[in-house]
């Protein structure tokens, strides 16, 4: 069929499949290089999730009633109301991450059975260090804001 399409071209061109074969290997090529450049684009370009921010506001302080412990699990904290101050605990247990819940006597790790005070001190079980304590403050519209990326001393509370 190759041998037929030179002999009947009457525009001179001497064999149009071979330029259009080519052309289309270079289509070809120009596509395969465009899709490897954009592969290799959006390989490249970091798609991090960084989860949660470790900032946030948790509400009013009137929300929080005296003697109030109320765990927040997808925060990971307890914010703790004692009298006019307040504080935020971390309810991730420190051996192994699981949360603790508050309990009777503080809090208690249902992963291994680790149980901490209510200020977060260990008393029993493999934990090996207290929960940690974050930062709270009270932003200007009134609002508390805990910051998880702020730890402070153990039974340092927000006079509110
Ligand atoms: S994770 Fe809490 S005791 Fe193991």
């Amino acid at each position: 069929m190759g041998a037929a399409l030179k002999q009947t071209d009457a525009g001179g061109q001497q064999m149009p499949r071979r330029k259009f074969l080519a052309w289309l290997s270079g289509v070809g090529l120009v596509g395969s290089t465009v899709a490897a450049l954009f592969s290799t684009y959006f390989f490249m370009k970091p798609r991090a999730t960084y989860g949660q921010p470790n900032r946030f506001r948790i509400g009013r302080p009137e929300d929080f009633p005296y003697g109030a412990r109320v765990a927040i699990d997808s925060k990971r904290v307890c914010i703790v109301r004692d009298g006019g101050k307040i504080a935020a605990i971390s309810t991730t247990c420190t051996h192994l991450g699981c949360i603790v819940a508050p309990s009777e006597t503080g809090f208690q790790c249902p992963c291994h059975g680790s149980q901490f005070d209510v200020d977060g001190n260990v008393t029993g079980g493999p934990a090996p260090k207290p929960l940690a304590w974050f930062q709270v403050s009270l932003t200007p519209s009134g609002e508390l804001e805990v910051d998880k990326d702020s730890e402070i001393q153990t039974g340092t509370y927000l006079n509110v």
